[in-house]
């Protein structure tokens, strides 16, 4: 058995209403002068709005600070321009607000406030990333985790491909799950990002690697979104099954911790070169990676399929997988996600880019079968 090791570290505060605790917390954690990061969109939504009343609505610009600027799938400059603005306000921390783009950008901000100047090109050349600016982490999507994560996944100018910073040093050093502040996200949206916290469980949990406990996590996080999605996507105000989502998005990230698979290598180029939702994408790729991986090694899915509540104790190996797949179409097709990447605009002449870009993305290196460029080829072309 190799060398494991495992790790859950993140203090978290879960429950509606749990955003009213921030000013003590961040004055635990020696925060005066915050910077805030979140994107456009979510700047105006009510979510944002209950967070600034928390804050003092009339104390911006003087004790907080805002950059909302991050792009959907962040670039260089979601990292660059408030990593400056923290610099040049004084500020002390980073509260980054919203789903995984400003979560993921607020994050890695840090780096460049300790490193002004620094090419995030060359993130791996640099082992010492002690001393970050302290973060705290408050999503408003339920799907990427970020909040609990080690990772930063930003495209870089240089290669235009998604680069995944990861360091332990980025972890957030709280979090706050308020499923109050998901209420508005809609329900295309709710959907996509609950399909992204799905394929963590699933890809995580059927992946090469050693890691019982994330093994656990997983399977209790696919049953939290069977239960809880379809509900989460047809009434927004929920607050339950906002609530169960929050906690699987963020139980899907702890587990891939273990790691991911084909489907994350799939849906990774159609991020950067379509500009595809990274839940979306996911979504439209999720069936035809499990397909592909179950056929060559039989009974990968039994207990996924009985996590989503499947009596699959005595079924055959490819009986065990086949409906554990069929589940998770119907599924997917129940709460909006039954299409294909040309209803979203993938054109057959992009193909061979996406190909060349997935075969080189780290993730299915882990995935329970080997991918090689000819089945990604054939895997795009089976979801177009
Ligand atoms: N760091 C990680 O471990 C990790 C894991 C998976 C994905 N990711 C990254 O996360 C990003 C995707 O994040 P995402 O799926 O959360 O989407 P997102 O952050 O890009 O947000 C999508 C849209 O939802 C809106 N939105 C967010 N919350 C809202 C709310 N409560 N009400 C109304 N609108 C709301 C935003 O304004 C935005 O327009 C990608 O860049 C992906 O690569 C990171
Ligand atoms: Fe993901």
């Amino acid at each position: 058995m190799s060398l494991t090791s495992f790790s859950f570290p993140t203090p978290t505060l879960f429950g509606a209403g749990t955003i009213r605790e921030l000013p003590g917390r961040m004055e635990r954690l020696g925060i005066r002068r915050p910077l805030v990061v979140t994107d456009a969109g979510l700047a105006r939504t009510e979510a944002f709005s209950l967070l600034a009343r928390v804050l003092g609505e009339d104390r911006q610009g003087r004790d907080w600070h805002l950059y909302a600027g991050v792009h959907p799938n962040p670039i260089e400059s979601d990292v660059k321009e408030p990593a400056a603005l923290f610099r040049s306000s004084n500020c002390d921390g980073v509260i980054a607000v919203g789903g995984g783009s400003p979560l993921d950008a607020g994050k890695a901000a840090r780096l460049l406030v300790k490193r002004p100047g620094f090419d995030l090109h060359q993130f791996y050349s640099e082992s010492d990333w002690s001393g970050l600016a302290p973060f705290i982490a408050i999503p408003t999507t339920a799907g990427t985790g970020s909040e609990v994560g080690r990772s930063s996944v930003i495209t870089l100018d240089a290669t235009h491909r998604k680069a995944v910073l990861f360091h332990p040093e980025l972890l957030a050093k709280l979090v706050i799950l308020d499923p109050e502040l998901t209420t508005g996200l809609p329900p295309k949206l709710t959907a996509a990002t609950g399909a992204d916290a799905l394929t963590h469980c699933i890809e995580s949990f059927t992946c090469q690697q050693f890691h019982p406990m994330c093994d656990g996590i997983a399977l209790e996080g696919i049953r939290l979104v069977v239960e809880a999605l379809p509900r989460a996507v047809s009434d927004g105000k929920d607050l339950d099954a906002r609530g169960k989502m929050l906690v699987a998005a963020a139980m899907g990230a702890v587990a891939f911790q273990k790691d991911l698979g084909v489907v994350h290598s799939l849906a990774h180029p159609l991020s950067s070169l379509c500009g595809m939702h990274h839940g979306l994408a996911n979504a439209l790729c999720l069936v035809a990676g499990m397909r592909f991986c179950a056929l060559r090694k039989p009974g990968l899915y039994r207990r996924v399929g009985m996590a989503c509540g499947l009596d699959l104790h005595s079924a055959p190996d490819s009986e065990a997988d086949s409906k554990t797949i069929e589940f998770v179409g119907t599924f997917l097709r129940g709460i909006g996600l039954g299409t294909k990447l040309s209803d979203h605009g993938v054109r057959r002449d992009q193909l061979e880019a996406l190909t060349l870009q997935a075969v080189d993305d780290p993730c299915h290196k882990t995935n329970a079968v080997p991918v090689s460029v000819e089945d990604f080829r054939r895997l795009y072309q089976e979801c177009l």
